[in-house]
């Protein structure tokens, strides 16, 4: 455990590192040294995503963080992602470039308070995001991510009756396709729920033939406006396979890179916010993580995630149902 009570405060190392310093060739020269692998979320920026040794969507990264043999994982994400890797891996050392790398749905379930929600609804299947605390997830069933919800739902009992948080669209979207009705706790992601119906319909009369590409996590407006809806992995694969030149992207910016990188010939359009006077929208949490930052994490080993062995236990249960089921449906 470090002690030093500036980082500990921060919830970074705030150490200056010399502008002389190639931190590239630093953050390689380190992972070698510590044997240790870098996994980022498609929503990080560019220089992380090329730095990284594996790119993903949540569903992958909780899949690469169970298999890997690297001694460390540092989890270029946000802090929940972080946490199901320890609850994967509880012997390899996970670190994460920045603890302030919330996110804004996670928080809109604290732990006591879905508790008491769940306990109204005896003999549910709780049946929860990942984009929760590790709190939460030892209050579930069975864990989805955007890539396997449909598939989970699907699996479970018609006679069974559902409860579902933290993300009401992602639920209302999972009712729709499954005609299944679920009790829903009401919590959103502060990213995806801004983006602006009026822009993006003028977007797409600016460009006739682009297609709108939509997270579920968007609201119901934008999600009947879509030609696709998916996780960010299935986006890409989407802009990969669709033989259209233009595409209007309603999810956080950071997943352009991959879809331009795959298709240089097409044209992403980030879907704009409401409140905004640039065109695209980032997630603040995501976007705090730096190659700085990675670099000293990995130089000092700090932050590291820790989870009480009782919540992982416990937490590790639901993650892993959802791990097999996907395993078996080779998601
Ligand atoms: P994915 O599961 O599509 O990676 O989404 C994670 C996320 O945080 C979306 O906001
Ligand atoms: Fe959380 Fe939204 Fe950021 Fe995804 S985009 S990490 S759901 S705040």
């Amino acid at each position: 455990m470090n002690n030093n009570s500036e980082w500990i405060s921060a919830g970074y190392v705030t150490e200056g590192v010399s502008e002389k310093i190639d931190l590239v060739k630093e953050i390689n020269r380190l992972k070698k040294e510590k044997n240790a692998i870098i996994m980022a979320h498609y929503y990080q920026v560019k220089e992380i995503q090329e730095i990284a040794d594996f790119v993903g969507d949540s569903l992958a990264l909780a899949q690469q963080a169970a298999k890997t043999n690297a001694d460390i994982i540092l989890l270029a994400g946000v802090f929940f992602m972080g946490e199901t890797a320890k609850i994967l891996s509880p012997d390899k050392k996970v670190l994460v470039p920045d603890l302030n790398a919330g996110c804004s749905l996670a928080d809109s379930c604290p732990a006591d308070a879905f508790e008491a929600f769940v306990k109204q609804y005896p003999n549910h299947e709780v049946v929860t995001y990942v984009n929760t605390s590790a709190a939460v997830k030892a209050l579930s069933d069975i864990v989805v991510t955007s890539t396997n919800a449909v598939a989970v739902i699907n699996s479970i009992p018609k006679e069974t009756p559902i409860l579902f948080g933290p993300d009401r669209n992602l639920g209302n979207y999972l009712q729709g396709l499954s005609g299944r009705e679920m009790i829903l706790w009401d919590g959103a992601c502060h990213v995806h729920e801004k983006f602006s119906v009026e822009k993006i319909a003028q977007l797409k009369k600016d460009h006739p033939n682009a297609l709108l590409l939509a997270h579920p996590e968007c609201k119901k407006p934008l999600l009947i406006m879509a030609d696709f809806i998916g996780s960010t992995a299935a986006l890409l694969k989407y802009s990969v396979e669709n033989k259209s030149k233009e595409f209007i992207v309603a999810t956080e910016a950071g997943i352009i890179h991959q879809m331009q990188k795959a298709s240089p010939e097409k044209l992403f359009i980030p879907a704009p916010p409401m409140d905004s006077t640039c065109g695209c929208n980032d997630c603040e949490f995501m976007k705090l993580n730096t190659l700085q930052k990675i670099y000293l994490t990995l130089k000092h080993e700090y932050p590291e995630v820790y989870v009480d062995e009782d919540i992982r236990l416990k937490a590790l249960k639901p993650i892993e149902r959802m791990l097999d089921l996907s395993a078996k449906l080779k998601l």
